[in-house]
């Protein structure tokens, strides 16, 4: 028996996974992010309604993640609908659209997808593959991301900064960002990571701070309007976030407020490292301008837990996601190394 210390689930296979299929019930099960950190809780989810108001409420988020609920989705369809396979299609399309950000939802959506031919079982052991493979690659690239970092500060041990949540929970399992943070840790590089809190969902206060906390690695949250200040006081030696998409010329759509860090870095000289699979290049949007922004509730702006915060009826702008230029990022690194960068 295998125990993930971050998710704590246990699994006979040898991989404790934050999204994975349960055979047993012919269901999805999910760590449920909204839960956390109060609550760890699994949620089995066998319909693909009920999938898509997990992903759209972000009770599974993150880009690799959301490549796997979209694989899963449709297996989950694939079975419900049997040989009506215009059904099958018609989830797969909800489901592809239920966040247009991540391009991981649609590439794990259209991978799955593909094996329907050749029937349900098909497509869940497609699924199935994906989710093995999703720890793989994130293994893979952060550990190039992390000889990066290596290469690029000479100062030991070091001081990270990073940007919501990029660990474990947002993948299948390890991470990407989380992930390089992992192999430094683990060869005794790092002194501390300095987590933003990632307004306004809180990704980083509720979720990284947990999974740095259970892995033993030394953080800090700071709110997200002090990164800079940080940054001008010496106290970063590199910034590492994720991606939940990055267009052919390099630039990077993550997490708003991913932009004002990458020119704070800049400013300061900071590498400024984007971790990411190769599920999350999109080669069909020529640049960033070209990537569809989320714009999401205004209740995330004008209440906090539950309590009104600003005036009735307040205008609101609430991008989830910003655009970096690659000029102000050093290097887009996936499992095949440097994807792109301005190697600054
Ligand atoms: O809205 P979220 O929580 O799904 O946003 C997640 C991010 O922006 C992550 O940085 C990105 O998906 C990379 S996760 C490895």
């Amino acid at each position: 028996m295998w125990v993930n210390r971050v998710t704590g689930r246990r699994d006979n296979g040898g991989v404790a996974r934050t999204i994975d299929w349960d055979e047993h019930e012919a269901a999805i099960v999910l760590v449920d992010q909204c839960a956390l950190p109060a609550t760890y809780r699994l949620l089995h989810v066998a319909s693909v309604d009920d999938l898509i108001a997990a992903i759209q409420r972000l009770a599974v988020r993150g880009a690799p993640a959301l490549g796997a609920a979209g694989a899963l989705g449709v297996a989950l369809a694939a079975r419900v609908h049997g040989t009506d396979t215009a059904a099958v299609h018609a989830d797969a399309q909800r489901l592809a659209a239920a966040r247009p950000t991540a391009v991981n939802l649609r590439w794990g959506v259209e991978r799955a997808l593909a094996a329907l031919p050749e029937g349900a079982g098909a497509v869940l052991a497609e699924a199935r593959s994906m989710l093995a493979e999703d720890e793989r690659v994130n293994r893979e690239a952060s550990a190039h991301a992390a000889d990066l970092v290596l290469q690029r500060c000479a100062r030991r041990p070091l001081r990270l900064l990073t940007h919501c949540n990029t660990g474990h929970l947002a993948a299948v399992a390890w991470g990407t960002a989380l992930g390089a943070v992992w192999h430094l840790h683990a060869a005794g590089h790092v002194e501390y990571v300095l987590a933003d809190e990632t307004r306004p969902l809180l990704q980083g206060a509720r979720l990284t701070a947990w999974e740095l906390a259970r892995a033993g690695v030394p953080y800090r949250l700071l709110p997200d309007s002090a990164a800079a200040a940080a940054m001008a006081q010496g106290l970063v030696d590199c910034v590492l976030v994720g991606a939940d998409r990055v267009a052919a010329n390099g630039d990077v759509a993550n997490k708003v407020g991913t932009y004002g860090l990458a020119v704070a870095a800049a400013r300061h000289g900071i590498p400024f490292v984007v971790v990411a699979p190769s599920s999350t290049v999109d080669k069909t949007v020529p640049d960033g301008g070209a990537i569809v922004i989320e714009q999401r509730d205004a209740g995330e702006l004008t209440h906090v837990a539950g309590a009104r915060i600003a005036p009735d009826g307040a205008p609101v702008f609430n991008p989830a996601f910003d655009v970096t230029p690659v000029e102000l990022v050093t290097a887009v690194v996936t499992e095949h190394g440097i994807f792109a960068g301005a190697a600054r």
